[in-house]
This record gives C-alpha cells, structure tokens and sequence, in this order.
C-alpha cells in the first residue's frame, strides 16, 4: 500500500514536472510566434511606407513636371559638360521662338551670343542671376532675367537655368525714362519761360521808371554840357595868350622895342580874357563836370545792375548798397510823393541773384510810391540782421491794403491799379524770387495808415536749387 502510495505520489510529481516543461515551452514558442508576428507586422509596416513614398514620389514628380510646365519662367535642364538642353519646358520653348520638344539635345550656347560653354565654373549651391539677351531661334534677341544654378550630385551633375523675359518691364523702363526726360525738358522750357516772365516784368518796371530816369541822367548831362562850352571858351582865351608869349619867345633879346610891345600886347590880352578868372574858375568847372559824368555813370550803373539777366549768376551782395541803389533809381517816381528815409543796419555780405533781389526792392518801393495819398507821406527803408537773418523793411504811411485784398495781393496778374499802369506780377513774382533763396515775404497794414513789407533773407541766400545742386 505504501508502495502504492509512494508510486501515486511519485508519479503525480513526475505528472506536474512535465507538465511545467510542457507549459515552458509552449511559453516559449507563443513568445517566438508572437516575435515573428511583430516582425512580419513591422515589415507590412515598413513596405506601405515605402509604398507611400513611392506615390508620395510620384506625385511630387508630377506635381514639379505640372509647376515646370505651368512655369511663365523659361527653365531647361543641361549638362554641363556638354551644354546639352536635357528638358525645357514650355515658357523656354515659348521665349526661343522654338518647340520646347525641339530643344532637347541642342546646345544651350545656341541661345546666347557670344558664349562658351563654362557652366561647370559655377560655384555649386550658388544661384547666379543676371539681365542678358538671349538669341531667339528666329533670331530676335530678347531681354531676360537669367538664373543659373549647378547642381553637383554624387552621380549626377546639372546645370538648371531659368530666364524670364522682360522685354516688357525694359520697354516699360524706356518708356518712363522718355517721359521723363520729356518732362524734364518741359520743365526746363516752363523754367525758360518763367526767367522770361521775370525778365520781361523787371522790364516793364524799367519802362515805368524810364521818364524819371531819362530826366535823371538829362540833368547832369545838361550842366556837363554847358561846362564844356565853358571849358571851350577859356581853351580859346588860353591858346589867344599863349600864342602872343610864343610869339616873344621867339624875338631876339636885342630887339627891346619889339618885346616891350609884345609884352604890352600880352598884358592887354590877359586883361581882355579875363585870364585870372579862369583860372580860378576852371578848376570847379572841370571838377562839378566830373561829378556830373559820376552822377551818369552811377545812373548807368544801377540800370545795368537792374536789367541784368541774372538767372544763372550768383554774385556777392552788399545789401545797403543795392537797397540804396533802387532808392536812387526809383527816385523819380517818389520824390513827388513822398520822403524817403534810411535806417540802415550792419548787414553782411550775401551771396544772391543780385539782380533779381534789386528787382523785389525796386518794386516794394514803387508800389510804396504809388500807395502814398495826394498830399505825400513817408516810407522808411530798413535793414538789419535779426535771429540770422537779413531783414530789408519797406515801410509806407499809404492807403493801406484793406483785408481782402490782402490775401490776393501775392496772386499773379492781381492788380487793384487801373489798366496798363500795373501788370500785378509783381508782389507774384517777389514772392517766387525770395522764396528761391529759401527766404519769405511778410506783409502788415492798416487801411488809412500804411503799409509795411519785410523782405527776410537768410545769411546764405543763395537760391535753393543750387544749395541742393
Ligand atoms: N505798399 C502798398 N500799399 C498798398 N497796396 C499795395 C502795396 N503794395 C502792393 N499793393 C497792392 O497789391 C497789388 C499787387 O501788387 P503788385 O506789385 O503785384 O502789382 P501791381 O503793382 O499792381 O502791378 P506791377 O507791379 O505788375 O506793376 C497792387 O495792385 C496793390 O493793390
Ligand atoms: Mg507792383
């Protein structure tokens, strides 16, 4: 029984060691069937990612053939060592005058005059562009906007180029630099006309003062005319006294008698010319002649100074003498209206249109002039240097320009004077002067009591163009 037992038990444990090993290794082998199954899995895995990248491929290749036909851009493949065109796409074929299929196998050189086949010299991974002109198959040559770049694979190596045509944008370009050069001639035509008006208004002005200056420069001339008369008479009186001493001179000194009555003859001709007279006399002749003939050169010289076309020249300008000067010239035209008073300032030399700032002046003063009431008044002509600037200040005790009128007064053509005494370009074309020489124009007045113009300039006027220039 007990062997029985001991068989039972024996054979029960042999039971469950088997049945352990058994288990162990069926264990083992799900584990390898499972391994198996992973990697079978992982392979599927793997083949439909590569099946995706095929497509994935080939839609890529697709979609870059449709961009490289699509393309307004002109491209093409070409080997480099041979500059043969491996593909080009439509635009290229479009730009070429040629059949994109047509320019597989021919040389790329064909297209640009003058060229070698050097694209191997390109730096790889760089991308050159340039404007060039390319020969057409029908031989027009075309504009293009040119980029280049080789590509140095392991195995392969390929020069891509693409060319946009911009015959357009360069025809568009030559049509704005026409036009701008056209406008540029206008301008300076519409800048010829306007230093013509300008001219033709200091004219004007000339003509306006013409009388007074006529009467001006007859003056002197006058009384310089009379003393040469003079002059002629004392001349004849002279030569008459200086003949009978000649005539002594040349009697020998034995002849006592003959050069008593020479020198009785002298005597007698001096008293009759009135020799000590003249001789006194002719010194205050000749020099009040002088001074007439100064009076007229000085006249001359503000005409000149005045009239001068002086568009182009720039020159120094000694402001209290040109301000001094226009009074001098326009004179006439006030001194039966009105006084004139100077408070000149110390004022540096500036650089100007000297002719041009002469003609604001003259024409602040006449138009002061033509303001003043019957029964006269005063303008006071000032100049200084205030905050950096030249300040010229015309100052009238005339009509005064009433508020609305005020306003138009710079406009051109504006005139409140009666027909053919005012062309009313004046104030217009101050303001233009001044305003070139980067200065300004300001204006105050009261109806009844006057009028003040301050004319300000700065130190350097020279006018703007030319500083920019
Ligand atoms: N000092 C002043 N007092 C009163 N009015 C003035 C004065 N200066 C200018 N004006 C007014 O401004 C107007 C325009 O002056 P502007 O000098 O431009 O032309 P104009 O003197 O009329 O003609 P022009 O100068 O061409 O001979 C004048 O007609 C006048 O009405
Ligand atoms: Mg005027």
């Amino acid at each position: 029984m007990t062997i029985l037992l001991t068989l039972a038990v024996l054979s029960a444990a042999a039971l469950a060691a088997w049945g352990l090993t058994m288990r162990r290794r069926m264990t083992a082998l799900g584990l390898k069937v499972d391994e198996h199954v992973e990697a079978a899995k992982s392979q599927v895995v793997e083949i439909q990612r590569l099946q995706r990248m095929q497509q994935d491929l080939k839609e890529s290749e697709v979609f870059s053939r449709a961009v490289f036909e699509a393309s307004q851009t002109g491209m093409m493949v070409i080997d480099p060592r041979t500059c043969q065109i491996m593909d080009a796409n439509q635009a290229a074929g479009e730009i070429l005058d040629v059949d994109a299929d047509d320019l597989f196998g021919e040389l790329a050189t064909t297209f640009v005059p003058n060229a070698n086949c050097n694209l191997l010299d390109i730096p790889a991974a760089e991308t050159i562009n340039h404007e060039m002109n390319m020969a057409t198959a029908s031989g027009r040559e075309v504009p293009v906007l040119r980029s280049i770049r080789l590509i140095d694979g392991d195995q392969t190596k390929l020069a891509v180029v693409s060319f946009l045509d911009i015959s357009r944008r360069k025809q568009a370009e030559a049509e704005i630099r026409e036009s701008h050069e056209k406008l540029e001639q206008a301008n300076e035509e519409l800048k010829r006309h306007k230093d013509q008006i300008v001219q033709s208004e200091k004219l004007a002005s000339i003509g306006q003062l013409a009388a007074g200056v006529a009467h001006e420069i007859n003056n002197p001339i006058g009384f310089v005319t009379s003393n040469l008369g003079t002059v002629q008479e004392y001349m004849e009186s002279l030569t008459t006294v200086l003949k009978l001493y000649e005539e002594r001179d040349e009697v020998a000194d034995d002849q006592a008698e003959e050069v008593a009555s020479l020198t009785a003859k002298i005597a007698a001709a001096r008293e009759e010319e009135d020799i000590e007279f003249i001789y006194s006399d002719i010194g205050n002749v000749v020099t009040e002649s002088l001074d007439g003939v100064g009076r007229v050169a000085e006249i001359v010289t503000n005409l000149k100074g005045f009239a001068r076309e002086d568009s182009q020249q720039l020159s120094a300008y000694e402001v209290n003498d040109g301000v001094d000067s226009m009074i001098k010239m326009s004179w006439n035209e006030l001194k039966y209206r009105c006084e004139v008073e100077r408070e000149f300032g110390e004022v540096p030399t500036i650089s100007c249109h000297t002719g041009r700032v002469n003609q604001v002046i003259m024409n602040m003063l006449v138009n002061a002039g033509q303001a003043m009431p019957e029964e006269g008044g005063k303008i006071v002509v000032r100049t200084g240097v205030e905050n950096e600037e030249v300040v010229i200040t015309i100052a009238d005790t005339g009509a005064g320009i009433p508020p609305d009128v005020l306003s138009k007064i710079f406009d051109p053509f504006f005139t409140t004077k009666e027909v053919g005494s005012g062309t009313g370009l004046g104030l217009s074309i101050s303001h233009g002067i001044i305003q070139e020489h980067g200065g300004r124009i300001e204006v105050d007045s009261v109806v009844g009591e006057g009028t003040t113009f301050r004319i300000i300039l700065p130190l350097t006027a020279a006018p703007v163009e030319e500083l920019i220039g």
